[in-house]
Order: structure tokens, then C-alpha cells, then sequence
């Protein structure tokens, strides 16, 4: 897929005007922040420490290029020109490339309003045409607002009961 380019366009739940798109270099500041905000809030995410711009740029240059090469996906959230939320996937290999790991991040002050549910289903909609099965692994509310989301989309649970919650969660597409 190429960077900035434009999937999906809804109003959140607050009537602000949202963009799902793929993500660019001209977003690196904004990461940056995103990332750094939620190490602030004491977020539990995949890092507890802040990154720097240069950490970042690695980052961002690594995913830029395996957006291109089709190897995985970032879908960001842009409100008024900045972004506002992440979601990665990343693709598995070997035996488990049918497999794809999903990561979702929004900033405080754009939670609740809807965002994290449509990137779920944007990021899922795209990468159907490659990976037949998705996981999340999270901390307890992170997985427990997954199964709410999923409720709300149909998406079917590959693992345990609907309702249970577990720190990683299969989800199946039809
Ligand atoms: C988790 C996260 C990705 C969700 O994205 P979001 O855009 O805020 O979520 P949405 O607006 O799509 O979904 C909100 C819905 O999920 C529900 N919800 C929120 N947290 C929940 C939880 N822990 N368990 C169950 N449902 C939850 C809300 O009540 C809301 O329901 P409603 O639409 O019926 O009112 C986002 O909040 C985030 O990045 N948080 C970072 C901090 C974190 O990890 N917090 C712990 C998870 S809440």
C-alpha cells in the first residue's frame, strides 16, 4: 500500500471529522507525542519508556517500508491535521503467516467517541485480502474493550467463551 493514502472517513461519536489513512513521514512529530502521551499516562503499551525523535524515525521508517512491501499495515486516525491514534498489524511468519497481531492506541481526549472500534474494523476490512485470522494481546481492560468492540462489529471469537476475558484474544473473519 502507499503512505497517506486514504481508506476510510466517518464522524466520531463527538461530530469531529475523522480520516483513517495509512500513515507518512510528515507524521512523525505527531507519533512521537502519541507515543509519549500515553508513556506519560502510565499506559499499559509496549513500552514504559518515552522515545526520541530518532527512535521514532527508525520506527516509522521500518513501517513505512512494510506498508509498501504489503508485509503488515498501520492505520492512523487524523482529526484536524494531526494524528490522533495508531493501529499496527503485524503479519506473522513462516507457519504463521495467516496470522496477523493487532495493536490499537488512541491519545486521552479522543477516547470513547467511536475511533478505536471503526480502526478495528478498517484495519481488519483491508487486511482480510491477506491473513485469515487476527489476535490481540493486551492488559485486562485492553482485551475486555476488544470483546465489547467486536460485539458491536460481529466478529466472532476463535477462543474461549464471548464474554471471558484473557490477555490475548483470536478473532476469526468470515
Ligand atoms: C483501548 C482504546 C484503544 C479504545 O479506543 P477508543 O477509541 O477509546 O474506543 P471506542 O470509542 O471505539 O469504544 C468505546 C466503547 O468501549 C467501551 N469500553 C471502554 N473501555 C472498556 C473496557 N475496559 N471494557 C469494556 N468496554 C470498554 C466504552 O464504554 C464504549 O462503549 P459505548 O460505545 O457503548 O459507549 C483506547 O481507549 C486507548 O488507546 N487507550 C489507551 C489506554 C488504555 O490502554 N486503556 C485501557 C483500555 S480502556
Amino acid at each position: 500500500m502507499k503512505t497517506g493514502e486514504i481508506l476510510h472517513r466517518f464522524k466520531a461519536k463527538d461530530g469531529r471529522e475523522v480520516i483513517l489513512r495509512t500513515p507518512r513521514w510528515e507524521d512523525l512529530d505527531d507519533f512521537v507525542e502519541l507515543i509519549n502521551s500515553l508513556v506519560d499516562e502510565g499506559a499499559d503499551i509496549v513500552t514504559n519508556r518515552k522515545v526520541t525523535r530518532g527512535e521514532e524515525a527508525d520506527w516509522l521508517g521500518r513501517r513505512l517500508a512494510i506498508l509498501e512491501k504489503n508485509e503488515g499495515l498501520n492505520l492512523v486516525a487524523e482529526v484536524d491535521g494531526k494524528v490522533i491514534a495508531n493501529s499496527t498489524l503485524e503479519k506473522g511468519k513462516g507457519i504463521t503467516s495467516h496470522v496477523g497481531e493487532i495493536g490499537i492506541i488512541v491519545i486521552k481526549g479522543y477516547r470513547n467517541i467511536g475511533i478505536g472500534t471503526e480502526m478495528l474494523k478498517t484495519l481488519i476490512i483491508q487486511a482480510k485480502k491477506w491473513i485469515s485470522r487476527f489476535c490481540f494481546s493486551g492488559s485486562f481492560p485492553q482485551t475486555s474493550w476488544l470483546i465489547t468492540s467486536m460485539r458491536k462489529l460481529a466478529l466472532r471469537r476463535l477462543d474461549g467463551d464471548q464474554n471471558s476475558s484473557t490477555k490475548t484474544v483470536n478473532i476469526q473473519t468470515m
